[in-house]
């Protein structure tokens, strides 16, 4: 294992098996991995910066290397504040690759000493996106081969409202 910290950074909303299968798989690389949740000026999340911080921290239990944290403003400055140089993001497809580019290469020009990592999750959860998963739940479908049992009853009760 490397003696490194890496962050995961993304907005989580909410978390999926497809994010939980990354931090898996980055948590039995790297000896830290700070799963960092972005407080998003823009877009209206459908769970609060909070509740996606309380359901990442209860699934990521059965591993004592990852933490869970909030970032706002530029990753790199987050990054460089908190002395990380790796960055994991999740590579599903060919068409994740073209977004991905642009925010790795911007963030090595702002920031050259960092790393972006990208780690593939398994095939199961290739097409699953955050998205996906509100679309659904906002619906009232099944979401447990989706999400967590803890994120499904999150999103039901949000929808029940
Ligand atoms: O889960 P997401 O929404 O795909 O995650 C995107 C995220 C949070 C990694 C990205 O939007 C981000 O880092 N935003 C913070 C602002 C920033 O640093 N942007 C990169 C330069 S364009």
């Amino acid at each position: 294992m490397l003696q490194k910290t890496a962050v995961y950074p993304g907005s989580f909303d909410p978390l999926t098996n497809g994010h939980l299968d990354i931090i898996r798989r980055a948590s039995d690389i790297f000896g830290e991995v700070v799963v960092s949740v972005l407080m998003n000026r823009h877009k209206t999340a459908l769970f609060s910066q909070e509740e996606r911080m309380e359901l990442i921290k209860e699934a990521v239990k059965p591993w004592p290397n990852v933490r869970v944290d909030l970032f706002s403003g530029l990753l790199v400055d987050y990054m460089r504040k908190n002395n990380i140089t790796v960055a994991i993001r999740g590579l599903r497809a060919v068409s994740d690759l073209e977004y991905e580019f642009q925010i790795a290469h911007t963030n090595r020009t702002l920031y050259p000493d960092m790393e972006t990592v990208f780690l593939m999750p398994g095939e199961n959860y290739v097409y699953l996106t955050s998205s996906t998963v509100r679309e659904v739940a906002s619906l009232g479908g099944a979401l447990d081969t989706f999400v967590p049992p803890h994120v499904a009853k999150a999103l039901r009760a949000k929808f029940a409202k």
